[in-house]
């Protein structure tokens, strides 16, 4: 049956990881995959995360399945995670929140559950958008518009471009937005922007799905919920696709969530059980071990007070290593790299051609996606200086 079917290519970004890993260079660099590395180049599992694992050994009775959504600390976790405690939305009950097999699980379930209450419904995604989107919600029908994001030229958000394209946008079309660092840019929304962009949902009755991958990993754990609190609070229906792929340190584990805010605790109840039931066609059960260590980290204050530190710590060193780019790259090259520093997370884009790119990775070992975003955490004091010296030499 199968021999008809064409050998697929690697995955572009995986196949680069792959290839920087076979190749003998001892001066090598990853720049490509965003998965968060220390110094060291490690990517570290939180201690938060490991002590949860040590007591979670000790108590474990079963391996029998959890509740359809999900692990109970995990779930009402997620949602004082995303929301904050003190959350209108929360007190008022209109908050639901549904296990998924990390973000790309709870994507795929908002999704499925976007065409089944409006089939036709249009899925507006930036320019550009982290290239996984759009199998995640494409393969459940629905088509894409996409609306002006990120201008190359001033390496910032084109925010009236994005205005001007989403005023064309109709009721009921779905305004898919990154929560914050966004991937692959790195440029945000600013809070006057998530304002205005909150008034435009509302004056043109759009749906607004946000993707929140990086929560804590920008500016800090509150300012980068900033968007998706406003929304929350301003707006009758908000969609929310959470993962703790990367603030906790899960990758593997796979643990997300989605998380709706409706017009009251009816809407909500609805909303999950046609969640569970999308699920439940695709993986059926949610994936028990990570989402009952992140219950554990967000529901037991010591853990908490642990992860949240850790947390910090690397997004300190995030933005660190943004300052030495900027630093390096503009001495090494006499230009203007300050756009570094004001991007968030993880991904930036360093302006390179696609022929620049191949020669870093030919000629010096250095990989990066062809459109040039790099993955920040990648860097150190170490490789800081063959990096901005590669780059110098093939611009
Ligand atoms: C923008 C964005 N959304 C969602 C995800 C989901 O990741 P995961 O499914 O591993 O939790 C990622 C991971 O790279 C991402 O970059």
């Amino acid at each position: 049956m199968f021999e008809a079917l064409e050998r697929l290519p690697a995955d572009p970004i995986l196949g680069l990881s792959a290839a920087c890993t076979a190749d003998p260079n001892p001066d090598k660099i990853d720049l490509t995959v965003g998965v968060y590395k220390d110094e060291s180049g490690q990517t570290p599992v939180f201690a938060a995360i490991q002590r949860a694992q040590e007591a979670l050994s000790e108590r474990e009775v079963t391996k029998a399945y959890l509740p359809q959504v999900g692990d109970a600390n995990y779930i009402a976790g997620i949602r004082t995670l995303l929301l904050g405690e003190t959350h209108p939305a929360l007190a008022a009950k209109r908050v639901t929140s549904v296990q998924a097999p990390g973000g790309c699980g709870a994507l795929r379930v908002g999704a499925e559950v976007i065409k089944a209450a409006s089939p036709n419904a249009k899925v507006w995604i930036s320019a550009p958008t982290w290239p996984n989107h759009i199998p995640l919600i494409g393969s459940v029908g629905l088509e894409f518009k996409e609306y002006r994001y990120y201008d190359a030229a001033t390496h910032s958000v084109d925010f009236d471009g994005m205005l001007e394209d989403l005023a064309t946008a109709n009721a009921g079309d779905v305004l898919l937005l990154h929560g914050c660092c966004h991937n692959p840019c790195g440029a945000d929304l600013s809070p006057e922007q998530w304002q205005a962009v909150t008034g435009l949902v509302a004056d043109r009755g759009l749906m607004p799905f946000i993707d929140t991958a990086y929560q804590g990993m920008g500016k800090g754990l509150e300012e980068d919920a900033f968007g998706v609190r406003h929304m929350a609070e301003h707006l009758p229906e908000v969609l929310v696709a959470a993962s703790n792929s990367k603030n906790m340190g899960l990758y593997r584990e796979r643990t997300g969530a989605i998380l709706f805010c409706g017009t009251g605790a009816e809407e909500a109840e609805i909303f999950a059980s046609q969640a569970t039931k999308a699920a439940r066609k695709i993986y059926s059960m949610p994936p028990a071990h990570g989402a009952i260590l992140a219950g554990m980290v967000l529901s037991d204050p010591a853990l908490n007070a642990s992860w949240r530190q850790e947390l910090a710590a690397m997004c300190e060193r995030l933005n660190g290593v943004r300052a030495l780019l900027d630093e390096k790259l503009s001495a090494a090259t006499g230009k203007d790299y300050s756009f570094i520093r004001r991007e968030s997370g993880m991904f930036s884009f360093l302006g390179l051609s696609s022929e620049q790119v191949d020669r870093l990775r030919e000629e010096f070992s250095v990989y990066m996606v062809g459109s040039s975003r790099v993955n920040v955490a990648g860097v150190n004091k170490a490789n800081v200086d063959y990096l901005a010296s590669s780059v110098a030499a093939v611009l």
